[in-house]
């Protein structure tokens, strides 16, 4: 049995983190490196990804600078991502805040793309690589705006929805594998990414617990790739600060 100190442990795991230059990804990836995880960390900017390989403890990550929105950008991943015990999904855009009758298509389907299809093309591409070990835990950055939908975000709200809808389909397909698909809703995070979206003050302060910075909400998906986490799959954890609680927005 576990001791209380080992029950987050990461060690002997090979993780990837899709969007590990900035917020949430970043955060979980300096956590998971501290638990004893080894880390392969991708995005397309390359200064932020040494940045943070220079912060990593432990030995042995890699970096991968490279879109995943870009065909050969996938096919690098599976190239180099191999035997792979686990993965956090924090690539996402958030996106603008627009009305409804200003939001135009390209927005609509540059939302769908980064948050909706990218995530699905991209474990769809390792699965078929047979990068993934059986048993393996994925986990995905979903948004409390899949549920409650606040104004002006119907193309990021969707896109979450979609997002969280087909991992539930996913997961079926996999488990024979032992492999494990669960995602983490989180609400406003203060991440920069975040703060530079108008949301208003009537908004954020739906959230009754108030916003958290990244560092304190990482929790939630290394509990999910540990060992500790593998009678889960198929789930959602709801890390919101309270913003479910309360369905009447902005009206
Ligand atoms: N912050 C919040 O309040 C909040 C709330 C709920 C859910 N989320 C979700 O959490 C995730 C992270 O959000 P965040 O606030 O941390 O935003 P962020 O700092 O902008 O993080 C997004 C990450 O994804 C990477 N990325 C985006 N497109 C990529 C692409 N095509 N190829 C490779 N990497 C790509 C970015 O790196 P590069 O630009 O270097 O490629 C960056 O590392 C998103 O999915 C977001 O929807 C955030």
């Amino acid at each position: 049995m576990a001791t209380p100190e080992q029950l987050f442990r990461l060690d002997g795991k090979t993780l990837l983190i899709c969007g590990a230059s900035s917020g949430l990804g970043r955060a979980i990836a300096l956590d998971a490196a501290r638990l004893g995880a080894q880390l392969i960390v991708v995005a397309r900017r390359e200064a932020l990804l040494d940045s943070l390989l220079a912060e990593l403890e432990g030995q042995g990550h890699r970096r991968l600078c490279l879109d995943l929105a870009s065909e050969e950008g996938r096919a690098l991943l599976v190239a180099e991502a191999r035997n792979l015990d686990g993965m956090v999904y924090a690539a996402g855009s958030l996106g603008k805040l627009v009305p409804f009758h200003l939001l135009r298509e390209d927005l609509l389907e540059e939302q769908y793309r980064a948050n909706a299809l990218l995530p699905l093309l991209v474990t769809r591409a390792l699965l078929a690589a047979k990068a993934v070990r059986n048993g393996a835990s994925l986990v995905y950055l979903v948004s409390a705006g899949a549920r409650i939908s606040p104004p002006a975000s119907a193309a990021y709200s969707g896109s979450k929805a979609f997002l969280a809808a087909a991992l539930r389909s996913v997961a079926l397909d996999v488990v024979k594998k032992q492999i494990r698909i669960n995602s983490v809703m989180y609400g406003y995070v203060l991440t920069e990414a975040m703060q530079q979206l108008a949301v208003s003050d009537e908004v954020k302060a739906m959230a009754p617990l108030g916003l958290p910075e990244p560092e304190a909400v990482t929790g939630a998906p290394l509990f999910l790739l540990s060992d500790s986490g593998r009678w889960m799959t198929r789930s959602s954890m709801t890390i919101d600060a309270g913003l479910t609680l309360r369905q009447k927005v902005g009206i």
